[in-house]
């Protein structure tokens, strides 16, 4: 294995490790509803890949998720976040069925996952391709390019609080927002290293609630301007999330990096998925800079679509570009990212699932067919 000289030596694309290897062992769980459908083209576009690149992938499959959940009872193992801290790196597809209570995936599976593999930073990379749609009227491909950075394992998805007299009228329910200094530190520490090898604005934005959340958004506040110390060649700028909701939609052109906490993460980065034309292109990575990291399609099991073959693959093809630049294989990433943004210029009717004017594999056979 060679390590890049700087611990997060990343660059344009996401934010990787830079292992570089000429065999990647890469941990695959297709998950629930259309996840196995969409990671097979995936992983077709990796294989097509690697058969002209100087590596190739040794792909182990996991079978984690609600299906297994109904059928055996099984959540996550010990022994398979051990197996899966041991890959270069994951391929999720999606993790939620309809038949299990809402939470008891979300919690003992996905959210576990980032936990144990201390996957503490979610990566979020919102671009507008040529020729997508976006519900932003007048805007365009050049005004909507950002990451957003959301910390990734603490705040108020650590899973504290409780319930006092449930049930009764007098039930008090409390959610504890937990930030620790080291938590909050490393993520921004990650988001002024990130905006500095990203491109030529090199601008941070801080998103956070300082005038309610008078203690959290504090510390973050706090670690964010002393670490700019560090950084005096980025520059800074802080928004409420409230108020960051309504310029993504009215001046998106404006972002650059965007780093802010778990929950405000989750919702702004929703709003980031649509403008940049939807679910069906929108990926992430839930990334370790120093361990492993679980790259996926954001849009979830969409079970109404499951097992039609109408499904956009298109987002865990981009969470395959994605894993591909963190592993260093930048040449690779740049010639599937051209692919795919060849398929979305003129080649598909729509992004939207069952618009698409072709099947979910012969979109995935479209972004092989572009590979240069
Ligand atoms: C996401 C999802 C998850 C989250 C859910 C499924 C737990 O919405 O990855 O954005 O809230 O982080
Ligand atoms: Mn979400």
């Amino acid at each position: 294995m060679r390590l890049m000289p700087s611990r997060m030596a990343c660059c344009e694309t996401y934010g990787e490790r830079g292992i570089m290897k000429t065999s990647y062992q890469i941990g695959v769980i297709p998950g629930d509803g259309t996840g196995p459908e969409v990671v097979a083209e995936g992983i077709k576009a990796l294989t097509a890949l690697s058969r002209t690149s100087g590596f190739d992938f040794q792909f182990e499959t996991f079978d984690i998720g609600g299906n297994r959940y109904l059928r055996e009872g099984g959540l996550l193992a010990d022994d398979e976040i051990r197996r899966l801290k041991a890959m270069d790196a994951v391929f999720l597809g999606a993790i939620g069925h309809p038949d299990v209570r809402p939470g008891i995936l979300e919690r003992e599976v996905l959210l576990r996952l980032r936990f144990e593999l201390d996957l503490y930073i979610n990566l979020r990379p919102v671009a507008l391709f040529e020729g997508v749609d976006t519900p932003l009227k007048g805007k365009g491909p050049g005004d909507i390019d950002f990451v957003v950075i959301r910390e990734n394992s603490e705040g108020l998805y650590a899973g504290g609080g409780g319930f006092f007299k449930k049930g009764t009228p007098d039930e008090i329910a409390l959610q504890e927002s937990v930030n620790t200094r080291k938590g909050v530190e490393r993520c921004i520490r990650y988001a002024f290293e990130y905006c500095r090898n990203r491109g030529e604005k090199k601008r941070l934005t801080l998103c956070a609630k300082t005038n309610v959340l008078i203690y959290e958004s504090d510390l973050w506040r706090r670690v964010f301007y002393e670490v700019h110390e560090e950084y005096p060649d980025i520059a800074v700028n802080y928004q409420h999330v409230d108020a960051l909701c309504m310029w993504m939609i009215k001046n998106p052109e404006q972002f650059d990096v965007i780093v802010t906490g778990n929950l405000f993460g989750d919702i702004i980065t929703d709003i980031g998925a649509i403008i940049q034309g939807g679910l069906g292109i929108a990926a992430g990575g839930n990334i370790n800079p120093e361990g492993t990291a679980m790259f996926e399609p954001i849009g979830g099991s969409a079970p109404k679509y499951e097992g039609l073959g109408q499904i956009n693959p298109l987002a865990a093809i981009c969470a395959a570009q994605m894993m591909l630049s963190y592993l260093g294989e930048k040449e690779a990433a740049n010639r599937l990212l051209a692919a795919v943004k060849q398929v979305v210029n003129g080649k598909i009717a729509s992004l939207d699932a069952g618009k698409m004017g072709y099947s979910t594999s012969e979109v995935g056979d479209l972004v092989v067919g572009c590979l240069a």
